[in-house]
């Protein structure tokens, strides 16, 4: 078979990685893909915005399957052209990617429903918007309606600080037209966790759990980024509140896209907060996280093309076999991120990194230039490690970290320490 993965960020790194090893792939084609898929299949020059041209290539190079990594391409409709195409892929059509494209038709969804969420209403009218606020009081959660690479949702502990992401989203539009509408939300209370399932549109496994850590710093400080790290597996959802998650979040939300005509197929991630009155969600995701792919690649054993052929053809794979170790990924990134930073700089020590048991490093942001491998984003590179237990992963992602060198390099060093602690704690309770 030849696969196509679409995208270049660690996650479709890992994704292309964990492909190149299924018996059934001849090769992998990664667009645009970066240096390190480079070494795993063919990089090809298109950008993911360009849908028609993908789908082209597709059909001239006899893709057998494509598997799409980030969220811009399926809300743009990928799925519609390739499948119009007779083109085989995994993901949820346009229609169905709306529940991450627009958070206002997703709570919409949640409201028809009866999926339990944050209190909200959607406004089109920045003076209307900021009555609201006015009347509603702080805190209160401000989201911008379309994408916003993660960075659309403000969490404001005074009225002021709303009513300034009001004329930010709305009147200044510096999300361009994903600030056309917003969500204003009740601000929730409690731990989050992310619960992400496979789909066929009408029945779902869930995948392993993991945690990502968002924050840019130790100690969870610091502005949110698209994640620092993550590790597997992260039992944060007792077995009540996983079986809680699917039978009010998860089996609903199927069956009511089922209902509207647009049934989502792919991986659903359901992102939570677990408050006194149980799981409420935050957002869902129409694709994989990232971080969180890495280290799911890492532990899933079952051939990700199985499990990508059952969906696209709507007979859902019967379960998932994954590895007992635990996973670890921690990410390396450049001076700056999430704010400004340079490109450019010179890595070097990947080889000697890799040398660590078990340790593999996956590419994000890099790029050759002049023979040389650089930095070329925020997110650098991805440590990942396996171990018999959060203890022993850790303890080898960091040592491959040690041999990794690249100015300004930043990452954290509390990646996994919620489960070291979780443990320590069990182990005193025991004693
Ligand atoms: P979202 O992209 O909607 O998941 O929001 C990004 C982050 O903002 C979440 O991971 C939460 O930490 C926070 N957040 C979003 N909605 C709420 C809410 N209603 N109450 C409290 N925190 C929220
Ligand atoms: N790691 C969070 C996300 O991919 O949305």
């Amino acid at each position: 078979m030849k696969v196509l993965i679409v995208g270049s960020g660690g996650r479709e790194h890992a994704i292309a990685w964990k492909v190149a090893q299924s018996p059934k792939v001849k090769k992998v084609y990664a667009i645009p893909g970066n240096p390190g898929m480079a070494k795993v299949g063919e990089c090809v020059d298109i950008k993911p915005a360009e849908i028609e041209k993908l789908a082209d290539f597709a059909e001239r190079e006899g893709i057998d399957l494509t598997i799409v990594g980030p969220e811009a391409p399926l809300v743009a409709g990928i799925v519609n052209e390739f499948e119009k195409r007779g083109l085989r892929i995994f993901g949820p059509s346009k229609e169905a990617a709306r529940l991450e494209g627009s958070k206002a038709f997703s709570k919409e969804m949640m409201k028809r429903f009866n999926v339990p969420t944050a209190e909200f209403e959607v406004f089109e009218d920045p003076e209307k918007a900021k009555e609201y606020i006015r009347k509603k009081g702080a805190p209160i959660v401000v989201k911008a309606d379309g994408l916003a690479a993660g960075k659309g949702v403000v969490v404001a502990k005074t009225v002021e600080e709303a009513l300034e992401a009001i004329e930010k989203i709305m009147v200044k539009r510096v999300f361009g037209d994903a600030g056309k509408k917003v969500v204003i939300e009740e601000c929730l209370v409690g731990e989050e966790a992310s619960y992400l399932v496979v789909t066929d549109g009408r029945n779902f496994i869930p995948l392993a759990t993991s945690q990502d850590h968002k924050a840019v710093f130790d100690g969870d400080r610091g502005p949110n980024t698209g994640g620092m790290g993550a590790y597997s597996p992260a039992p944060v959802l007792s077995p009540e509140m996983e079986k809680e998650v699917q039978d009010r979040v998860i089996k609903p939300i199927l069956k009511g896209m089922e209902e509207i005509g647009t049934p989502f197929k792919g991986i659903l991630y359901a992102g939570l907060m677990i408050t006194e009155e149980g799981p409420k969600v935050l957002e869902f995701n129409v694709r994989f996280g990232d971080p969180e792919a890495q280290v799911l690649m890492r532990r899933l054993e079952t051939d990700l093309i199985e499990v990508c052929e059952s969906v696209v053809e709507g007979k859902l794979i019967e379960k998932l076999d994954w590895k007992p170790e635990t996973a670890i990924c921690v990410v390396l990134a450049s001076k700056g991120y999430p704010g400004s930073y340079e490109k450019g700089k010179e890595i070097t020590g990947i080889e000697e990194a890799e040398k660590v048991e078990t340790v593999v490093v996956f590419h994000a942001g890099t790029a050759v230039k002049n023979g040389k491998l650089v930095t070329n984003g925020g997110r650098v590179l991805n440590v990942t490690a396996l171990g018999k237990d959060i203890v022993e992963a850790r303890e080898r992602a960091y040592r491959a970290i040690e041999k990794i060198h690249f100015e300004g390099m930043h990452y954290r060093k509390d990646i996994g320490m919620k489960a070291v602690k979780r443990i320590a704690g069990e182990d005193n309770k025991s004693s």
